[in-house]
């Protein structure tokens, strides 16, 4: 196996480490880059909290690389601890990894151009083929030693900007893959202080995991229209969440899981629905694509753990809506029906849901333009949605 060493602080990884990785592996023909971060830099010994956040480095960088059979992580200048000296990493590489011929050691420009001085320089000749990438601008530089070039394009991007925009609240996250953003928010790494942006990000870790896994689930099954129609209710569920004071992330999870049971034929609708210990109605035996939301609510819970009644009720009753439905499922039944990507929304109801109007009030207004399209299409009112209405024309306290 053909492979390239990639050394480096590695503080945080980001889009520009990766690139060149992907780029060496392209066009030189590599088989596996090896990212190893330094435990101590020889290039960087001045900087403080390199061996203390060591761990976070690795592990950002093994979180980056997730099903990517080409890249590897290697953390044996980390366990060597001390300066991490690139002579003394590729011994230990090639013992290790035998790879086919002479290992690629990739560094920069920028490094290159002392690279005689480095420690035990004609070692390293000895023992890998020198590929320099650009990571300077000027177009020319001397390299006196045997190397290969590679013509990378350059990244406006380094750890040094990452590590100043997430102290100073600035934009970052796009600069490091996804899974980093997450461990940094996570763990406030780089004194990270901001507020959660979305509802992946919201929340404990565990709840992140499973938005984020219901979610491709979700996108993976449905037609591309159907997952935006998901997301674009899981945003204003999210929205409303924040008005009325419920958590947005479980919004957010209800909303995007909402119609998760609209590919399911009907034998299999009404088996699951069997199982929610509420009886079928004449209607639903009928029409049982009525019951993809109670359908979504088992599924939920037995395919990703999902036990929230809140979030359960919210999907399960979207569809046909329940006189004794709790705020989520309220707020979800609203967003299912007035989200953007929804074309003949009458604009007085979306602009409801972002005034001053109570949500009971918003929740009337909807469930009163549904029932009359139903009624103009001569569609069947369900005995559910019947019984909410003439709940909620009872009088309704102003907010
Ligand atoms: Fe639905
Ligand atoms: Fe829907």
């Amino acid at each position: 196996m053909k492979l390239a060493v990639l050394g480096g602080s590695f503080n945080p990884v980001h889009l520009g480490h990766l690139f060149l990785a992907d780029t060496v592996l392209s066009v030189l023909r590599y088989d596996r880059v090896v990212l190893i971060p330094a435990y101590r830099s020889p290039f960087k010994l001045a900087a403080a909290n390199m061996e203390s956040g060591a761990h976070d480095r690795l592990e950002l960088l093994a979180a980056s690389i997730t099903g990517d059979p080409r890249l590897t992580v290697d953390d044996c200048e980390i366990r060597r601890e001390g300066v991490s000296y690139t002579v003394d990493t590729l011994k230990n590489i090639i013992r290790r990894y035998m790879p086919e011929g002479k290992p690629g050691l990739i560094i920069g420009d920028d490094l290159a151009v002392d690279f005689l001085r480095w420690y035990r320089s004609d070692e390293i000749l000895d023992l890998a083929d020198i590929i320099v990438a650009r990571r300077l601008a000027s177009a020319e530089i001397n390299c006196p030693f045997p190397h290969k070039r590679i013509t990378n394009e350059m990244m406006e991007i380094s750890s040094a900007l990452v590590r100043e925009r997430i102290e100073s609240g600035g934009a970052w996250r796009y600069l490091v893959p996804h899974a980093a953003k997450t461990i940094i928010e996570d763990r406030r790494l780089y004194g990270f202080s901001g507020e959660a942006r979305s509802a992946a990000d919201s929340g404990a870790g565990s709840a992140r995991k499973t938005i984020v896994r219901v979610e491709e689930t979700v996108r993976e099954n449905l037609s591309l229209e159907r997952f935006l129609h998901s997301r674009n209710t899981a945003l204003l569920a999210w929205d409303l969440c924040s008005r009325f004071g419920l958590d947005p992330a479980l919004g957010y999870l209800a909303g995007i899981a909402h119609d998760f049971g609209k590919t399911l034929d009907e034998e299999t609708l009404l088996d699951l629905a069997k199982s929610d210990g509420r009886a079928i109605s004449k209607l639903e035996k009928k029409k049982p694509s009525l019951l993809h939301g109670r359908a979504a609510a088992i599924l939920l819970r037995e395919r990703f753990g999902i036990h929230n009644r809140d979030v359960l009720e919210a999907v399960a009753l979207h569809t046909e809506g329940g006189a004794d439905m709790g705020p989520l499922a309220k707020v979800v039944y609203i967003a299912d029906k007035v989200e953007v990507s929804r074309e003949k929304v009458d604009p007085a109801l979306r602009k409801m849901c972002y005034t001053n109007e109570a949500l009971d009030r918003i929740l009337f207004a909807v469930l009163d333009q549904t029932v009359s399209w139903l009624r103009s299409k001569k569609l069947e009112l369900s005995g559910e949605t019947f019984r909410l209405l003439e709940k909620m024309k009872e009088p309704v306290p102003k907010s």
